[in-house]
């Protein structure tokens, strides 16, 4: 086991922030997940996926394993679907090109997500009307408590908008090491509601292939590519108001768009709160605000993680002065 010590981790973090790990280690087994696991000199420990939902504003203190196991297979195969297991440290959207290329439907709106898999699920990935939890099967962990494997069914990783167990009740005490989702060999469950996916569609055929590629295409238009410029997708998650909220808000912005949450709730989609308020271009720095979509934060290159924090922070507090909404980060802040 090759640990080596005060590591940069500037390659490891989407938004490119220098920060360094005390010790790190790159395993790409299971075995050797474990081994690093139960290392008993470095109490602390801190699991790396992609790197594509945090933000480092500090070095990571004892031993930060990188998880980079590999490996995708057919598990399961009946007339009309399959379930395909897929390995942590596969990059996301390696697996959506693989199912692609089977002919699989399920993964396609899901296209071009920065990051692997094992976080896809801690995040409940999202994207053009699918969240991971319409494919989820199931997934498997190891405790951090001892070692041993366990499997979380759907309803036991209770997925919420930007969120699942791993982040809430389970935070901290699992690594997930492998994820199993569901996919169609036929009479795919399309999902093209999204008005820019029929446009990019155009007069193309809906299938999963095409349909990625319209997502593929859209997103690469909108969202900055994190090996050009470093970020993190969405920084701020959308947030909920109150109808009550929401018509306040309408009376003096009539323009203010809105998606049905549930009888008395509404989400407001936080770029357009943000780009109200100018931030669109925005750059304190190398701290900025993307010129193409105001709720993604980048950093042009030398940004510290404080640097782009402190950004974030005043984004909040103007948003809450002119919205009265708070809005909460979605990227891991650490
Ligand atoms: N908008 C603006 N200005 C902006 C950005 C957005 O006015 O600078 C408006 C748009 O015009 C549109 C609305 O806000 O009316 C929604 O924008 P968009 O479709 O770009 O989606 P979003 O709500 O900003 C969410 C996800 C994205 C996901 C897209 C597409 C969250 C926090 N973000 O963004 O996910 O790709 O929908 O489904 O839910 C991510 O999580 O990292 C991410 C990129």
């Amino acid at each position: 086991m090759q640990i080596q010590s005060s590591f940069s981790l500037k390659k490891f973090n989407t938004f490119g922030i220098d920060q360094t790990a005390e010790a790190f280690v790159s395993v790409q087994t299971e075995e050797a997940l474990k081994e690093a696991l139960a290392l008993k000199e470095f109490p602390t420990k801190f699991i790396l996926g992609g790197g594509s939902n945090l933000l480092l504003t500090r070095p990571i203190k004892g031993l930060c394993i990188h998880i980079n196991t590999k490996g995708i297979r057919l598990i399961k195969e009946t007339k009309n679907a399959v379930i395909v297991e897929a390995m942590a440290g596969e990059n996301w959207h390696d697996f959506v090109n693989w199912s692609i290329s089977q002919g699989y439907g399920g993964m396609e709106n899901l296209s071009l997500i920065p990051g692997n898999v094992g976080t896809a699920a801690i995040q409940n990935i999202g994207a053009y009307g699918v969240e991971l939890k319409d494919i989820f099967d199931s997934c498997s962990a190891i405790a951090l408590s001892d070692l041993q494997e366990i499997e979380f069914s759907l309803e036991e990783a209770d997925f919420d908008y930007r969120s699942s167990a791993f982040k809430t009740s389970a935070k901290g005490k699992y690594v997930i090491t492998r994820l199993r989702v569901c996919l169609t060999k036929e009479n795919h469950k399309l999902n093209t509601d999204y008005g820019a996916i029929k446009e990019a569609l155009g007069d193309l055929e809906p299938n999963p292939k095409n349909i990625a590629a319209a997502v593929i295409s859209i997103r690469q238009s909108k969202l900055p590519d994190p090996k050009e410029i470093g970020n993190s997708g969405s920084f701020f998650k959308n947030p909920v108001v109150s109808l009550s909220h929401f018509s306040q808000l309408q009376k003096k912005y009539p323009t203010i768009p809105s998606y049905p949450v549930n009888k008395t709730q509404v989400k407001i989609p936080a770029g357009w709160l943000i780009d109200c308020l100018n931030f669109k271009g925005y750059r304190e720095g190398d701290a900025g605000v993307h010129k193409n979509q105001a709720l993604v934060l980048v950093n042009y290159g030398s940004a510290s993680g404080n640097q782009i924090l402190s950004l974030a922070q005043k984004i909040q507090r103007k948003v809450k002065e002119e919205f009265d909404i708070w809005l909460e980060a979605e990227v891991n802040i650490i």
